[in-house]
């Protein structure tokens, strides 16, 4: 195990009806005015957002809105939001939805502040050193955004999609109310297991040795998650199969289960890419680079692809060489990916041949991935897999 440092001092409020809560909660950390971040209108339509409102009135917290944030969050909101907080002193930014409101939300929270472009954050000209408090209300388990020190944002001159992580983006509070993700089209609710299962394997694929322990935890999430995403996905009102993906996708990403290993993240550095160029949902974009990734990749530790054949998808290793377990593993996942909806291709996930060349290049700093680094020509080949069927 290598050495690491671990701090997730986010506040997690879970349970039914929990967002009533959230108005306390604000004032708790420190709010006094908020700016209430959300998407395309899936929380109005639901009446959470005015649920949430009545939260803040009830603690006497007054708010602003900005409401319209797209899946793959771009640029043009986190102006907004910046320029919202500064013009009207708030100093408590509250996403309520999934990734693409908290990512925003975080990005809000950094540029508020700083006396200078956010984006020089994102594309590595500043460091965060200071930033608004937020929390966040979530409504679909996938980006793990809730726990995570992350967030992604779509630079929209020159369409770059780009992550930071910084301490400053864990949320000092997120509400889980398992019953909010009640709604959620069955497409979006297989994209958020995708994306979580992915944030697991991108820990998982490693080449730190004497890893047991962390191993152990990633097998048992994605064992859990796919027996819960089935019977999530057979029943939208299942309460426990809601909460496990809920609690599951939180854990997939707040770092529990990659600290002291090295880490992969080619397949969403690739995905990204993806999502950029055809606004692909991101786990949609997983769902075709992950399977690929792994095709191209698992010779270099057939043991460790056996290992998750045989204890993630069960994988029956009788009169199977080490390869055809290998490769038995990684078909099983993808089926899966694809009986929940899918894509198997990166045609069908909106992307075409043609461009692979200009995709690969445009991977970050030209090279990605810790379990084998991948070179553009390299990255080349596995969208070439991803291609195929
Ligand atoms: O916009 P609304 O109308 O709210 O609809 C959303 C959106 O269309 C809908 N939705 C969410 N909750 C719902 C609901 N519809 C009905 N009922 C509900 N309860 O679902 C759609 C997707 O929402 P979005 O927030 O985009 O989903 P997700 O949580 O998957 O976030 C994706 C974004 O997060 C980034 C991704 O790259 C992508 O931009 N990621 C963020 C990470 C992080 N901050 O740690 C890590 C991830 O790897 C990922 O990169
Ligand atoms: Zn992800």
């Amino acid at each position: 195990m290598l050495n690491f440092e671990f701090c997730s001092p986010t506040k997690f409020v879970f349970g039914k009806g929990m967002q009533s809560r959230v108005g306390e909660l604000v004032k708790e950390f420190g709010g006094t005015r908020a700016l209430i971040v959300y998407g395309g209108g899936s929380v109005v339509r639901s009446g959470l957002l005015a649920q949430v409102k009545d939260a803040l009135d009830a603690a006497g917290v007054p708010y602003e809105e900005l409401g319209g944030v797209k899946p793959n969050p771009r640029s043009d909101l986190v102006y907004e939001g910046i320029r919202i907080c500064r013009e009207k002193g708030l100093d408590f930014v509250l996403p309520v939805g999934g990734g693409s409101a908290i990512d925003t939300a975080k990005a809000i929270a950094d540029g508020v502040p700083y006396d200078g472009d956010f984006w020089d954050f994102y594309c590595g000209k500043a460091k965060v050193t200071k930033a608004l408090p937020h929390g966040c209300v979530l409504t679909i388990p996938a980006a793990g955004s809730e726990g995570s020190n992350s967030s992604v944002i779509t630079k929209i001159e020159g369409n770059l999609k780009r992550g930071l992580s910084t301490e400053f983006h864990r949320p000092r509070f997120a509400v889980m109310n398992p019953e909010l993700t009640f709604t959620l089209p069955r497409y979006q609710l297989a994209c958020g297991v995708t994306d979580m299962m992915a944030h697991i394997m991108e820990r998982y694929f490693t080449n730190t040795k004497d890893v047991d322990l962390t191993d152990r935890l990633a097998e048992a999430l994605l064992v859990s998650i796919r027996e819960a995403a089935a019977k999530a996905m057979a029943d939208d009102h299942d309460y426990e199969a809601h909460a496990t993906l809920m609690w599951a996708g939180m854990l997939a990403h707040n770092n529990s289960v990659g600290v002291g290993r090295e880490q992969d993240w080619a397949s969403h550095q690739i995905g990204h890419e993806i999502s950029a160029k055809y606004d692909t949902a991101h786990g949609a974009s997983l769902a075709v680079m992950f399977p690929a990734w792994m095709k191209y990749v698992y010779q270099h530790d057939v043991a460790r692809f056996v290992q998750f054949a045989t204890r993630v998808w069960a994988v029956d290793p009788a009169g199977k060489s080490d390869e055809e377990i290998a490769l038995a593993g990684i078909e099983a996942m993808q089926a899966f990916f694809v009986s929940m909806g899918m894509p198997a291709t990166l045609e069908q996930a909106g992307g075409c041949k043609e461009d692979i060349p200009a995709l690969a290049a445009k991977v970050v700093n030209g090279k990605t991935g810790h379990f084998v680094e991948l070179l553009p020509a390299q990255i080349e080949e596995i969208l070439h897999i991803a291609a195929e069927k």
